[in-house]
């Protein structure tokens, strides 16, 4: 039996288990989520030490009440970057499988994952106006750079940038839902995302390591460079200025502030913490710009290494 012929028996193996996965244990958030029960205002909606202020000055200036506000602000941000990524990553899904054969277990799942997104993606907005937030749209640049992207991707990007904003959500939810003092609501959003999006994790992994060895230096050159591109784009837009606004600072300051905070920093490393081993360990990150980018981003040590 040839490698290639291996190949492609293992990929249909692991998508056929995630497709009898997804049969199993998928859900509606629209039925599975209790969305009546008003948000307790006398609880963070995630954990103090993950707002981006946490630490500062201007943190200590805030009231208990403010605080808590803020991290229902911030949650609905990361929810409204969510949107933002999971309608690229639908789009890079279905030009992924518009070439390939759909009777084949790994496009099928392809699909299942589409359908997954689709869901999170009313979870999200649903969930930004019980936070008690407004829609935090993108910036123009913001909106132009992932425009290009989710068009032009190649495979490889597809998959490094899916697990990059699917690890990235994955570390900061599996904390959330663990955490008995936090608003139910975040915490039983975490808890749907994190079950469908292990399998989307999975999937993202082993089609980014079959494609990747089989690309030339220059594709893999250009894909090093965009991914750090997007890992400081999208980590950059994680928290809009209006959450600030809503609690009554100064939105330029308190994102200046943020910026400079070295605990929002060893936080943002501690969230793209899984997603840097893997593409470490798969060669992702091996050039020294693209390095620079990780770390002016945050998302790796001031040495650059993951935290
Ligand atoms: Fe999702
Ligand atoms: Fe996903």
């Amino acid at each position: 039996m040839s490698t290639a012929t291996l190949r492609t028996t293992d990929r249909e193996d692991i998508a056929g288990r995630l497709l009898r996965s997804s049969a199993k244990a998928s859900y509606d958030p629209l039925t599975t989520i209790d969305w009546e029960t008003p948000v307790d205002p006398d609880r963070y909606a995630i954990p103090p030490h993950r707002v981006s202020l946490y630490g500062t000055e201007l943190w200590d200036q805030l009231t208990e009440a403010q605080r808590k506000e803020l991290s229902r602000q911030e949650v609905a941000s990361v929810a409204c970057v969510g949107i933002w990524f999971e309608a690229i990553l639908m789009q890079m899904l279905i030009r992924h499988a518009y070439d390939l054969d759909p009777t084949s277990n790994h496009v099928q799942y392809s699909y299942t994952e589409i359908g997954d997104e689709c869901r999170h993606s009313v979870m999200f907005a649903r969930f930004v106006t019980r936070m008690g937030a407004p829609y935090y749209p993108l910036d123009r640049v913001g909106r132009f750079l992932g425009r290009f992207f989710k068009a032009t991707s190649n495979g490889p990007l597809t998959f490094s940038a899916a697990l990059f904003v699917e690890e990235l959500l994955d570390q900061m939810q599996r904390e959330i839902m663990v955490d008995e003092d936090l608003e139910p609501l975040t915490r039983a959003v975490a808890r749907l995302h994190v079950t469908e999006e292990a399998r989307h994790m999975r999937y993202a992994r082993e089609e980014l390591i079959r494609d990747w060895p089989q690309r030339g230096a220059l594709t893999r050159a250009y894909s090093r460079l965009v991914l750090a591109l997007v890992a400081l784009h999208a980590t950059e837009r994680l928290i809009h200025p209006g959450c600030y606004a809503k609690v009554g600072l100064d939105p330029k300051l308190a994102r200046q502030v943020a910026e400079q905070n070295p605990h929002w920093r060893e936080s943002k490393t501690w969230f793209a913490r899984q997603a840097v081993e893997t593409f470490t360990a798969a060669g992702l990150m091996s050039s020294r710009l693209s390095r620079r980018i990780w770390r002016k981003a945050g998302l790796i040590g001031p040495t650059g290494d993951a935290a």
